[in-house]
């Protein structure tokens, strides 16, 4: 039986299946390539020197999904697909709205003609808004996001619930991510955004290459000890790793469960400039500007549950993150287009 990935070309995606094979699982993986590579999956069976099938197929193609489910074994999915860009969310809704709820729509429709109830569910902690009080904790209120993007993965959450509340067969497994970071420590797949960074560790990485001239700091009068925005930077390894304890799990329990997956640390803007320049030895011009739009001053996650119920933890910090990203970026400058 195989593991169904969603956008398993992707940033996330790419690094989860590196583990899902080398745990010795099967994998099918389908992505429509609009920001990803089909070389992230050459990769892929480089580092692991195992085959699988790739398909290009959209989330939103309810019949080629139909013959997905139907060539191969599936018994559970992975689902990564979707647009997760938070200003152009705010440009463009609908397109998110359609491509991300209509597309796992589809996709749930699909799995259940196909008899698959097993969902593991890329969300993020957006969900947890702008009014509950960080460490955030699996038990808080949802709601009031602060865009369409992350109104998309409010939604989908939503949704997954009520499936499997609707037919007690189901398994969702609701992957709360924090904010990931790093590459594959053999430096062949890693982050490759289309066009300038908007996410600060691929900023950091191109102004380290030259490819841009200095970091933006987004605001220093925020509540924080510094004044710049904390975050809760995991590890993409680590993260891909707490998809594996999820998926082990869901295949065992029914129901809904949630897990917020980060390493339980705060890091300021600043700390992980500073980070990436003892990680690399290369200095990090940056200027402080207005803060962001949107932004929030502080997100970092409570990972007791992920730790006492899956057995996972993150074991990377941000020193091992800051030279994986930089060994990556180094080695591919222009992402896959090298
Ligand atoms: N920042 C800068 N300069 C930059 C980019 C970011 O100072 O050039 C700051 C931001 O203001 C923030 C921090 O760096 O304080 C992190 O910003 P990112 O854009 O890297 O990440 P966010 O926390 O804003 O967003 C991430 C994901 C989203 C997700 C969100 C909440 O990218 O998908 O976390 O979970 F919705």
């Amino acid at each position: 039986m195989a593991v169904l990935v969603t956008g398993g070309a992707g940033f996330i995606g790419s690094h989860t299946c590196v583990e899902l094979l080398n745990a010795g699982r099967e994998i099918a993986v389908i992505d429509n390539f609009v920001n990803s590579s089909p070389k992230a999956c050459d990769r892929v069976r480089k580092i692991t020197g195992k085959d699988f099938p790739l398909e290009e197929c959209s989330i939103c193609d309810e019949k080629a999904l139909d013959s997905v489910f139907t060539k191969y074994p599936i018994e559970a999915v992975i689902h990564f697909a979707g647009l997760k860009a938070v200003g152009e969310s705010c440009v463009k809704p609908l397109e998110y709205y359609d491509n991300n709820i209509g597309g796992t729509l589809s996709l749930l429709k699909a799995m259940r003609a196909h008899g698959v109830k097993t969902i593991v569910f890329s969300s993020s902690a957006t969900v947890y808004g702008d009014k509950n009080q960080v460490p955030f904790n699996e038990k808080m209120e949802t709601g009031k996001t602060t865009n369409p993007y992350g109104t998309t993965k409010l939604f989908i959450e939503q949704i997954l619930e009520d499936v499997s509340k609707a037919d007690r067969e189901w398994s969702v497994s609701l992957l709360r991510y924090f904010n990931p970071i790093g590459a594959h420590e053999s430096g062949l797949i890693g982050e490759a955004p289309n066009g300038i960074p908007n996410n600060l560790m691929p900023y950091i990485s191109q102004v380290a290459v030259g490819k841009l001239k200095e970091v933006g700091v987004f605001g220093d009068d925020y509540p924080t000890p510094d004044g710049t925005g904390v975050r809760d930077y995991i590890h993409v390894v680590d993260l891909a790793k707490g998809h594996l304890a999820a998926l082990d799990r869901a295949l065992k329990v029914k129901g809904t469960e949630i897990y917020n997956l980060g390493t339980g640390k705060g890091v300021s803007v600043l700390e992980l400039i500073h980070a990436f320049e003892e990680a690399t030895g290369v200095k990090i011009p940056y200027r402080i500007k207005a803060r962001r739009a949107g932004d929030i001053a502080a997100s970092y996650a409570d990972v007791s549950k992920a730790e006492k119920v899956l057995g996972w933890k993150a074991e990377k910090n941000i020193v091992d993150a800051c030279r994986d990203s930089w060994n990556w970026q180094t080695h591919n400058p222009n992402g896959y287009n090298d």
